[in-house]
């Protein structure tokens, strides 16, 4: 079990002063006003499990405007022991510490406090470019896998590292072809890895989102969602040297992992233009409580969960379901926002569950 503990806040966003939250309960519920501060609240504790915000913030927007530092504390109970991860960032550098040690690499740190953050307002997921859904995909099995992250990482470098000679090679008019095969083997190694992992991961993920969507929808619009790649039809190396005549008139990577998508069709249609906002909104819900389930699948212990503005931005039914769902669970933390604290007592209590109010003021 993941546990959060306590929570301390140092000059973090609108927390100018240092404050600490302590948290005795598996479903927390944070209200108060608008712009008190319940999202950046729950973004704190995503910057714990991720090292960074969850909202696209620089590592400078997260500290309070026109001070130096900020410092963000959590304590844990994980598989009954207690973790302490702290980071600070001052003097545009970003320290991060587990059980007091600092990391040589933050991405050593992903896939240990596994959280997943649910706000009604992503559908970037579902009408967004292919990054978008990459990005799901990628940090989801990078929670479970550190490998995959390193992978990635070394593929992203290659690829940069490869766009950048296509280009002084066309600028200079030069021809670096072992310096490009070099880059090209590199892709060509993480990005069939990669690839491969995917291929795997997504063959649990695609039929669990597909019955969340199920569970969640009434009107039982049939969707489908299939993995997109163009190594599907061809081995790596084969399109990199097809399509070598095409990257260097281009000046970029056409071919790769990096243009791989998750495609959803609702009722046969790409959901992205054909699919009605209730739809958009079910399908992301799914995704997301999708991430959760399979995140306690391979740990042994459920991811933290954030869910933000959910009944604000959910209509009555979904709502309902999401409550029934949190109150089913029988481990696992939720941090819940809210502008109406009696919204949220009132459902929980139909519910019989045990809630922790913190009301920001
Ligand atoms: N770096 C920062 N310094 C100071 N205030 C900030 C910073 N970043 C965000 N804020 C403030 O935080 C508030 C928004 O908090 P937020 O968590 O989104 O509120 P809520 O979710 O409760 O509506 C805004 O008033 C915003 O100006
Ligand atoms: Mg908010």
């Amino acid at each position: 079990m993941a546990f959060l503990q306590s929570l301390s806040l140092f000059q973090f966003k609108n927390y100018k002063e240092a404050q600490s939250y302590h948290f005795d309960s598996p479903v927390v519920c944070i209200t108060g006003k608008n712009g008190i501060g319940k999202t950046n609240l729950l973004d704190a504790i995503y910057i714990l499990s991720f090292t960074k915000s969850y909202f696209k913030h620089t590592d400078n927007q997260l500290t309070h405007k026109g001070l130096q530092g900020v410092r963000i504390e959590g304590n844990y109970l994980i598989n009954n022991q207690s973790i302490n991860t702290t980071l600070i960032f001052r003097n545009e550098k970003k320290e991060l510490y587990y059980q007091g040690a600092l990391y040589k690499k933050y991405a050593q740190h992903i896939g240990k406090i596994p959280c997943v953050m649910i706000a009604p307002d992503d559908l970037d997921l579902i009408n967004g470019g292919g990054e978008m859904r990459r990005k799901f995909i990628d940090m989801l099995i990078a929670q479970i896998s550190p490998e995959y992250l390193e992978h990635l990482m070394c593929y992203q470098q290659a690829l940069k590292s490869r766009n950048l000679l296509l280009q002084e090679m066309k600028m200079y008019q030069r021809e670096d072809k072992d310096i490009l095969d070099a880059y090209s083997n590199e892709l060509i190694r993480h990005g069939q890895i990669i690839f491969q992992k995917r291929c795997v991961f997504l063959q649990q993920l695609i039929p669990t989102i597909i019955a969340q969507y199920q569970l969640l929808q009434n009107d039982q619009e049939p969707v489908s969602i299939t993995y997109k790649s163009q190594l599907h039809e061809q081995d790596f190396k084969q399109l990199i040297d097809s399509n070598y005549l095409r990257d260097r008139s281009s000046m970029r990577t056409q071919v790769g992992i990096h243009k791989d998508d998750l495609e959803f069709m609702t009722n046969g249609l790409p959901s992205r233009t054909f699919a009605s906002q209730g739809q958009k909104k079910t399908l992301l819900f799914a995704c997301k409580l999708s991430e959760w389930i399979v995140l306690k699948e391979h740990h042994t212990f459920p991811p933290i969960c954030l869910l933000d503005d959910l009944f604000e931005k959910l209509d009555p039914e979904r709502s309902q379901y999401l409550i029934n769902w949190i109150g089913q669970q029988s481990t696992g933390q939720f941090f819940i926002t809210d502008t109406d604290a009696q919204r949220l007592t009132t459902n929980f209590q139909k519910n019989n569950a045990s809630i922790q109010l913190i009301a920001l003021t």
